[in-house]
């Protein structure tokens, strides 16, 4: 089974680069960071707080997911702008520091890899904790201030500033939570994308993956 695991910060490029050496290698492309937004989605859709423990842990539990290349549908409603909405941003890093959600999410993500025979998987923890023997883990960083700048073009009714100030206040979120913060794997290739185009570092993952796999007749 084939495993790609890409990880970073926010605005590191990984939705974009994921996807793309997912169509390259043809396989299916999962993105684990819109699991933890549908359960943010679906707490607040219950007007619960994401921050009570138990109610998001049953939430993630319970929660029917439909986790598409371009839809994203949450107990049968199409949630694919809300989840990436401001409201769900703010709260998402609370519900993705919860242990109960993450051990739900982590063994739905193991779970989706096997029916689908392997896959690109992108978030936070994909090679330290989902799958640490995946095939090739790329970590992927850039300069806070080009991470901000390319979500600032994502999200067109926020400006410069107050993405970067989200982002900082993420970033420190998701690094200093005790349940499997963000960080690289030890045996990760880090690529910084500062100045990179998308095509540069999907080629540069390609060549690494060429470089360990041994082509036919060579094994
Ligand atoms: O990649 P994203 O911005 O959609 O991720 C949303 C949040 O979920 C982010 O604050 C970090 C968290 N996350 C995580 O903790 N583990 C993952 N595997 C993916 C995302």
């Amino acid at each position: 089974m084939r495993v790609i695991a890409i990880d970073g910060p926010a605005g590191s490029g990984k939705s974009t680069v994921a996807r793309a050496v997912a169509k390259r290698l043809e396989l299916r492309y999962l993105d684990t960071g819109a699991m933890y937004r549908a359960v943010v989605f679906a707490v607040l859709r219950n007007g619960e707080d994401p921050a009570d423990h138990e109610f998001a842990a049953r939430t993630a539990r319970d929660i029917e997911l439909d986790i598409g290349l371009d839809k994203v549908m949450v107990n049968g409603v199409d949630a694919t702008i809300e989840i990436r909405g401001p409201e769900v941003t703010r709260a998402v890093s609370v519900v993705a520091a919860n242990a109960d959600v993450r051990r739900e999410l982590v063994s739905r993500q193991r779970e989706w890899t096997e029916r689908n025979g392997g896959g690109v998987l992108e978030g936070r923890d994909i090679g330290t904790v989902v799958f640490p023997n995946a095939e090739l883990k790329v970590y992927l960083t850039a300069d806070p201030e080009e991470r901000a700048r390319r979500r600032a073009k994502e999200v067109t009714d926020l400006d410069y500033e107050a993405v970067a100030a989200d982002i900082a206040r993420r970033d420190a979120f998701d690094s200093g939570r005790k349940a499997d913060p963000l960080t690289e794997a030890v045996d990760a290739v880090i690529i910084d994308t500062t100045g990179m185009s998308i095509d540069q570092v999907v080629d540069k993952i390609e060549r690494l993956l060429a470089a360990a796999t041994p082509s036919e007749g060579q094994a």
